[in-house]
């Protein structure tokens, strides 16, 4: 039975287990037993929204009420980290230019085309952190370029979209380049420029959700960081298949710095650039498939 502290019911683990096993089921995000506590308290605003008193209760609305998807998302958003900034783990950034970009021109040459997916985009600040990289380059400015953010939160993205940023998001941006690709909307913010916006696109979707990534366009480079480190093997192995499936052959995945594939023994090459390794999706034989 639950026991109630200051109207505040206790989750049982019984119920912790069925909805950490739910939230890991839609996401591929696992919760520790140790964060039991952190669930509950998180969780309980949910509770209070809809009058329901108790988790027991919860859970069997997240299952079976006509609103559960809605709900269920709501969850998700309250148990999940949004964390990013702009030109956030500057030395993968810099190999990625100095090192993948003049590999993507010569490859690409042929089409004039350059697609890149940052996957759990978050508010957006990675997406546009590319987009002002490929500009900066200079090599792909008469190119067919498009950055695609995607993400499982819709109101991170909403974020994303309107493109206006405070100081916390541009806290490793370099000031010459708060100059070149933001302009000042008052009170402290930034608006992304038009022409860097031009190139990004975001859309909603869960990487756990296998067929619902036949969407994604194939594209040439996949930034996944800091998302599956809150996944477990399993999740991160069906969500490698899934970036696997979606990156052009030959085509480039980079992780977080805290992240890699060592033990997952997934399909992908290692490479070692001067500045980082990363990984690669190999080449069908005789360098076809696009
Ligand atoms: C910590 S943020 C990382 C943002 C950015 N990639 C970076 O490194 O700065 C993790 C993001 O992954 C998203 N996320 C978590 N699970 C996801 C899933 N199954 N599908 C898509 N996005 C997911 C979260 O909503 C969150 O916005």
């Amino acid at each position: 039975m639950p026991r109630f502290d200051e109207g505040r019911p206790e989750m049982t683990l019984e119920e912790f287990r069925l909805l950490r096993d739910h939230v890991y089921a839609h996401c591929g995000i696992l919760i520790q037993e140790n964060m039991k506590f952190v669930m509950e308290r998180r969780l309980w605003p949910r509770l209070e929204a809809l009058g329901i008193q108790d988790f027991g209760s919860y859970h069997r609305y997240l299952r079976y009420d006509a609103q559960r998807n809605v709900e269920l998302e709501a969850a998700v958003e309250s148990l999940t980290t949004h964390e990013t900034y702009f030109f956030r783990e500057p030395a993968q950034l810099k190999a990625f230019c100095e090192e993948l970009l003049p590999i993507l021109e010569k490859r690409n040459a042929h089409t004039r085309r350059l697609r890149l997916w940052s996957a759990g985009c978050s508010s957006g600040e990675e997406a546009y952190t590319l987009a002002m990289l490929l500009k900066d380059s200079g090599r792909f400015n008469d190119w067919d370029v498009e950055v695609i953010g995607t993400d499982l939160s819709r109101r991170v993205l909403a974020v994303a979209r309107r493109a206006e940023y405070g100081p916390s998001a541009l806290r490793a941006t370099p000031p010459d380049l708060l100059e070149r690709h933001f302009i000042p909307v008052g009170n402290n913010r930034v608006r992304v420029r038009d022409d860097v916006k031009a190139w990004v696109s975001f859309g909603h979707h869960n990487l756990a959700d296998v067929a619902g990534s036949q969407l994604v366009p194939r594209t040439d480079v996949v930034f996944c960081r800091n998302v599956m480190i809150y996944f477990d093997q399993a999740a991160r192995r069906r969500v490698l298949g899934v970036i696997r499936d979606r990156l052009c052959p030959g085509g480039y995945l980079l992780l977080g710095h805290a992240e890699n594939l060592l033990s997952l023994g997934a399909d992908f090459e290692l490479v070692h650039l001067k500045g980082d390794l990363v990984y690669r999706r190999p080449d069908l034989p005789g360098g076809e498939g696009r």
